[in-house]
């Protein structure tokens, strides 16, 4: 059985990551006190006594408004965290793939479906770490693997970790009978991360190089919240639980919608996200 070692393994992806593939691979999930990312000689000594044959680097600090307000901590954790990993990975001969983010893409003025060649320049703390991270890891592990995903959700059916997301802000604002906001000039993919987890061991034999990955979406946020709104089959009137927001990103439409194809030629058609209607879909009807 191959072994997989997974960073960030109590987090939202890590979590279902193990869950998931735990029977079918010999997964190391160390902890955060077990190991630190941000400590190198904690890195260098894990991978001392043990040797998988890939790592799974999940752990980060994932909430980009934490980060705007802790650029230091988040530089530590996603930069040079990823960095330590990546290093310690390559020396050994051990594949590297990792998470980077969508969010790398917020300050790019282009429109459409974004693929992995267009030139970025990140407008917050998160996207600016996770495109050096990038950077990095590839000085050291060429043939590193970095997953540029997107917004994912899940709901908290399986009892495994969850933070704020689309159907759970949904579910909140339902039970609650409070009112959601959502941006009209905002494109973005929104995945169900049982999707994301799926597909990641076949990840594991990608050439180097960034990949998009997630679905896609050419409806923008406050369309995509209506149309779920529907497939939900409330009784409600959609307007009186979602408002337009078409004030938010004045200065230009923030659009962070990726293509997938890379990712679907480079796996010969193996990993094949739904659009982010279809998966919407599919987790709506799943919870019927
Ligand atoms: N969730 C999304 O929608 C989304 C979207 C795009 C990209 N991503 C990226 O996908 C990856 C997984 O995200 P996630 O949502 O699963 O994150 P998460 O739920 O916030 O989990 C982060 C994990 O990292 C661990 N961690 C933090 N600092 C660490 C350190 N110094 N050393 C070792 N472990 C540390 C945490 O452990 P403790 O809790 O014990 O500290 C936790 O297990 C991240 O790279 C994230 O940036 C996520």
């Amino acid at each position: 059985m191959q072994t997989i070692l997974i960073t960030g393994a109590s987090g939202f992806v890590g979590s279902r990551f193990f869950r998931r593939w735990a029977g079918e691979y010999t997964i190391l999930a160390p902890s955060h006190a077990e190991l630190d990312i941000t400590d190198r000689a904690s890195v260098e000594g894990y991978f001392a006594f043990h040797t998988p044959q890939t790592v799974l680097h999940l752990a980060a600090l994932s909430n980009t408004a934490y980060c705007e307000q802790h650029p230091e901590e988040s530089y530590k954790v996603n930069v040079l965290g990823t960095e330590n990993l990546a290093r310690a990975a390559a020396a050994r001969g051990i594949k590297f793939v990792f998470f980077s983010s969508d969010q790398i893409y917020n300050g790019n003025l282009e429109t459409g479906l974004l693929s992995e060649c267009v030139a970025v320049a990140p407008e917050n703390h998160y996207g600016r770490h996770k495109l050096l991270a990038e950077q990095r890891a590839f000085e050291h592990a060429p043939d590193a693997v970095a997953l540029r995903a997107t917004w994912m959700y899940d709901d908290e059916r399986e009892g495994l970790p969850v933070h704020p997301n689309f159907v759970m802000n949904f579910q909140r604002a339902l039970h609650e009978g409070a009112q959601l906001t959502f941006p009209v000039r905002e494109y973005r993919g929104i995945t169900w991360v049982k999707e994301a987890v799926e597909f990641l061991p076949r990840t594991f034999s990608l050439a180097g190089g960034v990949y998009n990955y997630g679905a896609e979406n050419r409806l923008n946020t406050y369309e995509t919240a209506c149309c779920y709104f529907e497939m939900l089959g409330r009784s409600e009137r959609p307007e009186s639980v979602i408002i337009a927001d078409a004030d938010r990103y004045p200065e230009h439409e923030r659009n962070i919608a990726i293509s997938n194809e890379k990712i679907f030629a480079a796996s010969n058609g193996a990993i094949f996200f739904s659009d982010t209607l279809d998966g919407l879909r599919i987790f709506a009807e799943s919870r019927k």
